[in-house]
């Protein structure tokens, strides 16, 4: 990248690389607000951030994706407001890190991602993890404050309402492996998946305009539903509060749509430590079910999915040697992850591509997930 910033700001002297990686999660959708269990991983597409002194007063950003800069005087960062842009991600975590007490020197960054934005793959939390080591630099920030920090910057500045899981997994992906995490507790199990199973992601390559206000809906319907459950159950304060049995119990009061949503998280968080039982035995047929289990909860009950993702997740059903298939990420678009067995990895990759298209005509892109590690400085 020394090249590409030397072209961009004239001198490259000084440039050091920070990366964060995007993910894939596993199962555990739309759990995360509601304090439950997801089972991410951070994978080899990322964000990387370069980074280098300016001299100047101001802070500096190029997106190579974009074509585009931004700049703000760095004594202006803790009072800035979102201009709604891309932006809004560098500015947003520029602006927590002053007001968490790191100040902002005046640098360039250089910005050039692999993670497709759009894609579910969390190119945002990339973005945010890689611009906050680098805007750090030599200065140390407890792993776990990090990741507050850069969900703060999404909720605060850019004013996207998301649990914590992208940037948590961007921080604490691990090579090799999935990670569980208990979203209310914030303690982590590194998960080793079965050896003889390969995760492919496809790219619907559609992004619907609805998600964002849906995923707000989302978890105001979840709010809702707490709501009723604690005048059955007090002390109930999130959905993770409550397992299936109590959800049965309480059910019949909520009104329905709330209803739905709950019975959506409740059974997810179930399907979560299931899932994580089946993986440790090795048995991929039941790790299959309950990816199909949790795209039909998610698409019947939370409503987020769309005829794209429920296109590819019924064609991947049908195709040899594959063991499940569900939406992955926040949903209307995006992408889906299936459980493929390896040596029909290359045959899914075709026949989804070749349905896919005929269908509507787009090529899906497919990607092999390689579980890697978490944001870091690289060399
Ligand atoms: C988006 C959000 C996450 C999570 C997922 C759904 O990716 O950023 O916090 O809620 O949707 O599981």
């Amino acid at each position: 990248m020394r090249e590409a910033f030397a072209r961009v700001f004239g001198s490259a002297q000084g440039v050091r690389v920070f990366r964060g990686p995007g993910r894939v999660n596993l199962i555990g959708e739309h759990t995360d607000y509601n304090l439950g269990f997801v089972l991410p991983m951070a994978l080899d597409l990322a964000c990387f951030t370069a980074v280098a002194p300016n001299g100047g007063d101001k802070l500096r950003v190029y997106s190579e994706d974009m074509q585009q800069s931004r700049e703000w005087t760095v004594k202006d960062l803790e009072s800035l407001e979102p201009a709604h842009d891309w932006g809004d991600y560098v500015a947003g975590v520029a602006q927590q890190l002053v007001r968490a007490g790191y100040p902002v020197a005046p640098v360039n960054l250089l910005i050039r991602s692999t993670v497709p934005v759009g894609s579910g793959l969390s190119s945002s939390a990339a973005l945010e993890t890689s611009t906050a080591l680098a805007l750090l630099g030599d200065r140390r920030m407890e792993p776990l404050e990090l990741v507050r920090l850069c969900r703060r910057a999404e909720n605060e500045f850019v004013g996207m309402p998301c649990g914590i899981m992208d940037q948590y997994i961007s921080v604490f992906g691990r090579e090799g492996a999935a990670v569980k995490i208990d979203c209310r507790s914030l303690e982590h199990e590194v998960v080793q998946l079965p050896p003889d199973v390969a995760i492919i992601a496809v790219n619907t390559m559609v992004k619907h305009e609805l998600g964002q206000s849906a995923y707000r809906d989302r978890v105001r319907e979840c709010a809702e539903a707490v709501e009723v459950i604690r005048g059955i159950r007090p002390g109930v304060e999130s959905l993770r509060d409550v397992d299936v049995a109590t959800f049965e119990i309480a059910a019949e009061q909520i009104p329905p749509v709330p209803r739905k949503r709950a019975r959506h998280v409740v059974t997810e968080d179930a399907r979560v430590e299931a899932f994580m039982a089946a993986s440790k035995r090795g048995d991929l047929e039941t790790m299959g079910a309950l990816f199909v289990a949790s795209h039909r909860s998610l698409q019947n009950d939370y409503e987020v999915s769309c005829e794209e993702l429920d296109f590819l997740v019924d064609t991947a059903l049908g195709l040899p040697g594959v063991l499940g298939a569900r939406m992955t990420g926040g949903g209307f678009g995006g992408c889906t992850v299936n459980l493929v067995r390896p040596q029909n990895a290359e045959e899914f990759s075709e026949k989804i591509t070749a349905a896919y298209k005929e269908r509507f005509g787009i090529t899906p892109a497919v990607y092999r997930c390689k579980p890697s590690a978490g944001a870091g400085e690289i060399c």
